[in-house]
């Protein structure tokens, strides 16, 4: 994918990074990530976005060998987070005379990030403005909180590519040989998985448009089954789930919790249930419980007591749920303690502070090891759940 085309006059310019620790600081990317960035060849050159500074030479040397000596007409600011907007100083710097389109809050954001002077080579445009390349057009699309407050999307109208953001977009290399969906997923409820409503918003805007390829800003351009991606962000932001399963999400300090949990799966896959996971939150890297809690139609919290309350990676997860706006799912809870079990009662607090997450009556709770009569009480719960 690198230095190719994404059409006749449309380049690829971004980067891999294979070897980045966390991504945001926070998520790990066993297959690392893209730092998408396209050049539309036209009258008026036009850069979109630039790229991480970890990448920056990498990817200044790709623009360099796109341009051909050229130098480009105008730099297109998406989105200001540094995963894309770290090089814009240097490239204005390098082409003087080089102009930068983005919004009022594009360029506040360029002022506080940077220290370079720039007036007088601002094309501030507004939602719905248009920008004419030559043979080509931008059309701008305000995509407010898909991730910050100044992003907007681009809508190229003469060969129809819409430049997404981080609308679209993907851990993982666009090397790494891997199914979209999964990393896409996690991407999706990690970064904007709290701004659903916003990502709504964009969808209608864009529903009249033809759109013959998606560009987004992390992973591979998408030009094939675009009604498969385009259905699963509707699926997504409008907080349904994608499968109807069971997600069964365990805290558990010396296993106990964990076989309690195993032995539910076990129970409702006997009664009938489909697509039934079991992750451990301790082990689990916690974006990847998010997503899955994100994807199930019914999810288990199974955890231990730890000091009057819950231990520490349920606790985490569902701080982590909360924060991205987690809601309309059906939950069952499982508390293990050995003297005095408050994981039930901490979860059903946490729980209470989000939106439309109807918790089954029967909660079980395990006296320090699983006994032959709690099977009768995961049963019960079973039932409940899936009924
Ligand atoms: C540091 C620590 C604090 C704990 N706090 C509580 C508690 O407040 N109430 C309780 O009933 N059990 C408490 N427990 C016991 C755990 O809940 C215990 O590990 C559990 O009963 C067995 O489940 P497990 O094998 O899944 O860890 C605590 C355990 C540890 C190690
Ligand atoms: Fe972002
Ligand atoms: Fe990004």
């Amino acid at each position: 994918m690198n230095n190719t085309f994404v059409t006749d006059s449309i380049k690829y310019i971004g980067v891999d990074d294979p070897d980045i620790d966390l991504f945001e600081s926070q998520y790990r990317v066993p297959n690392g990530v893209s730092y998408n960035s396209y050049l539309i060849m036209d009258e008026k050159i036009t850069v979109m976005d630039t790229a991480d500074k970890r990448k920056g030479d990498e990817w200044m040397a790709n623009l360099e060998a796109a341009l051909g000596g050229s130098a480009p007409h105008y730099l297109v600011v998406s989105h200001m987070e540094p995963d894309h907007a770290a090089n814009i100083a240097r490239l204005a710097e390098k082409y003087p005379s080089m102009q930068i389109v983005g919004n009022v809050k594009t360029f506040m954001m360029i002022d506080q990030f940077f220290d370079i002077d720039i007036e007088g080579r601002k094309v501030t445009v507004k939602d719905g403005d248009t920008l004419e390349l030559g043979s080509h057009t931008l059309k701008f699309v305000f995509a407010p909180m898909v991730h910050w407050p100044e992003v907007m999307m681009s809508y190229e109208t003469s060969e129809k590519i819409l430049f997404a953001a981080d609308g679209f977009g993907k851990f993982g290399t666009i090397a790494s040989d891997e199914p979209w969906e999964d990393e896409a997923r996690r991407y999706y409820f990690n970064i904007v998985g709290k701004y659903g409503v916003q990502v709504q918003a964009v969808l209608k805007k864009l529903a009249g448009a033809e759109v013959s390829a998606i560009c987004p800003l992390h992973g591979p351009v998408l030009n094939e089954d675009l009604g498969h991606y385009l259905g699963l962000y509707d699926t997504w932001s409008s907080y349904k789930p994608e499968t109807d399963g069971v997600f069964i999400a365990y805290a558990s300090i010396h296993g106990n919790t964990a076989k309690a949990a195993e032995r539910f799966a076990e129970i409702l896959r006997e009664k009938g249930a489909a697509n039934v996971k079991v992750s451990d939150a301790a082990r689990t890297d916690i974006s990847q419980c998010v997503s899955d809690a994100f994807r199930y139609s019914r999810i288990v919290f199974a955890a231990a007591s730890y000091d009057a309350g819950v231990f520490a990676p349920m606790h985490d997860l569902l701080s982590h749920l909360k924060s991205k706006g987690w809601k309309n799912r059906k939950a069952a809870l499982i508390e293990n303690g050995s003297w005095g079990p408050t994981a039930a009662k901490t979860m059903k607090g946490m729980l209470g502070e989000m939106k439309n997450i109807d918790i089954c009556e029967n909660t079980v709770t395990i006296r320090s090891a699983m006994k032959a009569a709690d099977e009768e009480k995961l049963a019960a719960l079973a039932d409940e759940l899936i009924k």
